[in-house]
């Protein structure tokens, strides 16, 4: 493969979605193999502590890198590796070059730049939309009755977990609410994919990073500062995603991003909800309501639905940056 080509592939493959949008993953040209890495540094310690969503995130860059090399024609053979630390970087997989891509990847790989996350809201969704989509790995959640409660429970966990301040000052790190940030574009949550009016962004620091959110909590309205209720409650469905407990959450990143695009392809957007997964409490309410064994684990959940509106930009690294 030469480095035209490798440019290209991970070009869309750092399309995949991330967390916080930290874009954790790094990619590495070693002769006729791509490896991919986990930048230490994108970690997310507080909000993050097992390295769950950076696993996650970068699981889905792998398989955004398998369908990037199918849209090309190249297939892929994918050994995930526990390999060193080095310079700050983990090795996560090394993917080796075949000769012939699966169908199905070729078909996946249409939808990579068509997905994204939208959290604007959704309109109204036809049940059909979804009819004979299921995976070993998912629970779908389509009576409005159970979306409304997982919608109340997504408002509950995210005011438990923003009720440490270190988890606020973490996000903050990764917010960009000025466009005059250098960062606006390139990586984080900006105010335009977060839907955030001016008047919100200007006391959003202020609130979360001082005492006014702990007394607001304390007075019990956390839950109504996440506020996303009442546009959770539109989705169409939610998607809960389930892995072995003790198996590679890179895989479960993998089985993730594919079924995120089959809902593209199916016409609709995603929203996560890792909170219903972070918080102990919630993960364990969803996962007994909802029948999950317990030998899996909840490790996120997808609002799925049709967009109400416009879609936000995606905001990404050079190409340049994330190869090492
Ligand atoms: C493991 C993981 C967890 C995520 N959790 C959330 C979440 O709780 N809330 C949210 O709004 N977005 C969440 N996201 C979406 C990311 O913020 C999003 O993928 C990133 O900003 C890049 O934007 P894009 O998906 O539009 O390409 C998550 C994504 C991943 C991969």
């Amino acid at each position: 493969m030469d480095r035209t080509e490798f440019e290209a592939i991970v070009a869309q493959a750092m399309l995949a979605p991330s967390a916080h949008n930290t874009q954790p993953a790094r990619w590495r040209l070693d002769g006729a193999c791509i490896e991919v890495h986990a930048d230490l540094s994108r970690r997310l310690p507080v909000g993050d502590p097992d390295d769950r969503d950076l696993e996650v995130s970068c699981g889905a860059a792998v398989e955004g890198t398998v369908l990037a090399m199918a849209a090309r024609g190249v297939g892929a053979d994918v050994t995930l590796s526990e390999g060193p630390v080095e310079a700050g970087l983990r090795m996560i997989a090394r993917i080796a070059l075949k000769t012939t891509a699966d169908t199905g990847d070729v078909e996946l790989a249409n939808e990579v730049s068509n997905r994204l996350t939208h959290r604007a809201g959704f309109a109204p969704s036809p049940q059909e939309t979804l009819r004979d989509w299921r995976a070993d790995h998912m629970t779908l959640v389509q009576d409005a009755s159970q979306i409304e409660w997982l919608a109340g429970q997504i408002d509950i966990a995210s005011a438990r977990v923003m009720r440490s301040r270190d988890f606020r000052s973490e996000l903050l790190h990764w917010v960009r609410l000025r466009e005059g940030d250098p960062n606006y574009h390139t990586d984080g949550l900006n105010r335009e994919v977060l839907v955030m009016d001016a008047a919100t962004a200007r006391f959003a620091p202020t609130i979360l990073g001082g005492r006014l959110y702990d007394m607001l909590s304390f007075l019990g309205l956390g839950p109504h500062l996440s506020g996303e209720a009442a546009r959770s409650c539109g989705a169409g469905a939610v998607a809960l995603f389930h892995w072995p407990e003790n198996e590679s959450m890179v895989a479960a990143g993998r089985a993730f991003y594919r079924s995120w695009l089959q809902a593209t392809a199916r016409g609709l957007v995603g929203w996560p909800a890792a909170a219903l997964a972070d918080d102990p409490l919630t993960r364990a309410a969803v996962s007994d309501r909802f029948s999950i064994p317990a030998d899996r684990v909840l490790f996120n959940a997808l609002r799925l639905g049709v967009a109400n509106g416009a879609t936000p930009s995606r905001k990404r690294l050079s190409v340049r940056e994330v190869i090492v």
